[in-house]
């Protein structure tokens, strides 16, 4: 398998997951930053990891935006966030929305992590964003369930990495 891991972070914990994916794969791995579209051609498989910002995957659009290039390869795509993994109507309805216009391609599996947020370590741009957030999903007459959890997830603090939420990724990779 000629697989590569690549990984956009702003606090960490995507680069977390990308350093356990890459090593129970024995592959390589590179920050987004560093990887050009044409580079990603030399690969037949692609693990693309990215935390969400209001629903957005970090730096995806290395993935869609060259779909033309990639449409032969197995492409994994995972997002580390704060939502729970069990709110399957964010992420398959939300999530997939925003991040994949016309539908998520054939080649493409999508996978869910939980991530990090720690409110001491936020950049003071961030924290703005979060307190604007919440003040405008508290303000709603008739909140819908999903807004009420945004509202909640506002205050979620903490470090919620696990390296066993990995498995069906690996799972898929290997099949
Ligand atoms: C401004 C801001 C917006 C965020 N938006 C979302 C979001 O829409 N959905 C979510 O699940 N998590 C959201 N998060 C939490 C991050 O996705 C989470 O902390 C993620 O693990 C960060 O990845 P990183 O550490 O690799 O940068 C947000 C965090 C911040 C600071």
């Amino acid at each position: 398998m000629n697989a590569i891991v690549i990984y956009k972070t702003k606090y960490g914990s995507t680069k977390t997951y990308a350093e356990w994916i890459a090593k129970e794969l024995s592959c390589n791995i590179k920050e987004a930053k560093s990887v050009s579209a044409s580079e990603l051609e030399q690969y037949d498989t692609i693990i693309y990891g990215g935390g969400l910002y209001a629903e957005v995957i970090n730096g995806v659009t290395l993935i869609t935006r060259n779909m033309d290039k990639l449409k032969d390869k197995k492409i994994a795509i995972y997002t580390t966030g704060i939502t729970p993994i069990n709110c399957r109507d964010y992420y398959d309805k939300y999530v997939v929305e925003k991040n994949f216009k016309g539908g998520v391609p054939e080649n493409i599996k999508i996978f869910n992590f939980m991530g990090k947020m720690v409110l001491s370590e936020l950049t003071p741009v961030h924290r703005a964003a979060l307190k604007t957030l919440k003040k405008i999903m508290s303000s709603k007459k008739e909140p819908t369930e999903m807004e009420k959890l945004l509202v909640e997830l506002c205050d979620a603090d903490g470090d919620f990495t696990n390296i066993e939420e990995i498995k069906p990724l690996i799972d898929y990779i290997k099949e």
